[in-house]
């Protein structure tokens, strides 16, 4: 790409393919940042992150470092981790209790949990030159956030859309699917979380994880294995083997399996992938889950809420969720070739005790740093980032499978195979959109 300042960021986008630079050069990567990732809603942290007054956690939106922490009445703040004295970051660490108030390690200004100053040392020093109440010198709050069932968003962006259009029917389905499947309605986050810094755009990630192509190819020898140890329990113990190792078989599905699921476009890039794991096993946490959902709801809508059948939702840009397993990889971008994600886990409360086991084997055996799924994927998006960096092979990569034959209805695009490249190319309609405006 040429390096000034015109690059015409529409003509990267084509209805079936798009150019490299999208992913290798860092202009665009920089204009990712100032036109999508400050400018529409990115999801922070759960509220339950931060359950106790002081609590704190630290994160990003693009490269702004950020906090979201509770106050002493228990509203929860998302601020730009920044002191407003010299511009030291306020909290060095991931996350912590600061006791009612940050204090600034470096000369120890002090700031109420919303962020407004408290205190400053030696105050003699400043008066008749600064008034210590001027907005200024307080720590600065992300000029918007909104909360959806318990799930944190903030916007760098004081214009947009508000989160309730932004998420759409779409999205906000990621979090109704998980929270109702609790009999209180409610989940909580698991501390902590896995960080792994992927050597490849963050684009990459989110693409692959409506890519129904690829795991029956990139994860065979990992469902195979899994297969193969499945019968191995059986003969062995005479029992069914434990729902873990069926998460691992399921990779070896049939390409007629994958190919009958729907994949589901919505505005702003927000794309779903419909399920295909059997999680309505007859096994004794099933059915006492059923029963205690029924107690609240009813038979039939306990069914109607264990029957949604979506495997993931990706939320544009920032999010890839797994509503079933409450699983959710926050998506942090670094550079053009460098991604940091997030990977979470949650627990529905007053479910049994064995859906938060299989929700945590699924954190482990899947989606942890140290699965063989992982490395698979992982191996995957470095090769492809090596391949985008040439200068000489080639500029565009290819987004044509099932192209022009996508069902649309209003702003919904649908596709007519589950291994279409529809979700690719809905993300990309997006992203044309944010970059070009
Ligand atoms: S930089 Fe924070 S108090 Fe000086
Ligand atoms: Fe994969």
């Amino acid at each position: 790409m040429p390096k000034d300042q015109n690059i015409d960021f529409g003509s990267l986008v084509e209805p079936e393919r798009v150019h490299k630079a999208c992913y290798a050069d860092e202009e665009v990567f920089e204009h990712e940042l100032k036109n999508i990732f400050y400018k529409s809603w990115i999801y922070v942290g759960h509220e339950s992150q931060v359950p106790n007054p002081g609590d704190y956690w630290t994160t990003w939106i693009g490269k702004e470092r950020m906090i979201i922490c509770r106050d002493e009445g228990g509203e929860v703040h998302v601020l730009y981790n920044r002191c407003p004295h010299r511009g030291a970051l306020i909290c060095n660490n991931h996350h912590g209790n600061s006791n009612k108030a940050f204090r600034c390690a470096y000369h120890a200004w002090q700031f109420n949990m919303d962020g407004s100053l408290r205190n400053v040392p030696m105050k003699q020093g400043y008066e008749g030159i600064i008034d210590l109440k001027d907005p200024q010198l307080q720590m600065k709050r992300a000029e918007r956030q909104g909360t959806y069932r318990g799930f944190v968003f903030a916007s760098l962006s004081e214009e947009g859309p508000s989160l309730d259009e932004w998420l759409g029917t779409g999205a906000r389905a990621a979090f109704d699917d998980i929270c109702n499947r609790s009999p209180e309605g409610e989940c909580e986050i698991v501390m902590n979380c896995f960080r792994i810094i992927q050597n490849s755009n963050w684009k990459i990630f989110l693409e692959n994880q409506l890519d129904a192509v690829h795991p029956s190819i990139t994860h065979h020898s990992t469902g195979d294995a899994a297969a193969d140890m499945q019968k191995v329990y059986k003969q062995e113990t005479g029992e069914e083997p434990p729902l873990g190792y069926q998460f691992l078989a399921d990779f070896t599905l049939p390409y007629e399996k994958w190919d009958s699921l729907d994949t589901i476009g919505y505005p702003y890039g927000h794309t779903v992938l419909a399920g295909y794991m059997g999680l309505r096993p007859r096994d004794p946490v099933t059915v006492a889950h059923e029963e205690a959902l029924a107690a609240v709801h009813g038979e039939e809508r306990m069914d109607e809420i264990l029957s949604t059948n979506v495997h993931h939702v990706l939320v544009y840009p920032c999010l890839s969720v797994q509503p079933p397993l409450q699983q959710l990889r926050a998506v942090r971008p670094l550079a053009a070739n460098k991604t940091l994600t997030e990977i979470w886990h949650f627990r529905l409360k007053g479910a049994p005790e064995g859906i938060y086991e299989r929700s945590l084997a699924y954190y482990y055996h899947v989606n942890s740093p140290s699965t063989m799924v992982n490395a698979d994927d992982l191996n995957n998006f470095r090769a492809c980032q090596d391949g985008l960096a040439s200068e000489g092979a080639g500029d565009w990569v290819s987004l044509h499978r099932n192209a022009g034959q996508d069902p649309v209805e209003g702003d919904v695009t649908t596709s007519v195979t589950g291994m279409s490249e529809q979700p690719m190319r809905n993300m990309f309609a997006a992203w044309k959109e944010y970059m070009t405006n």
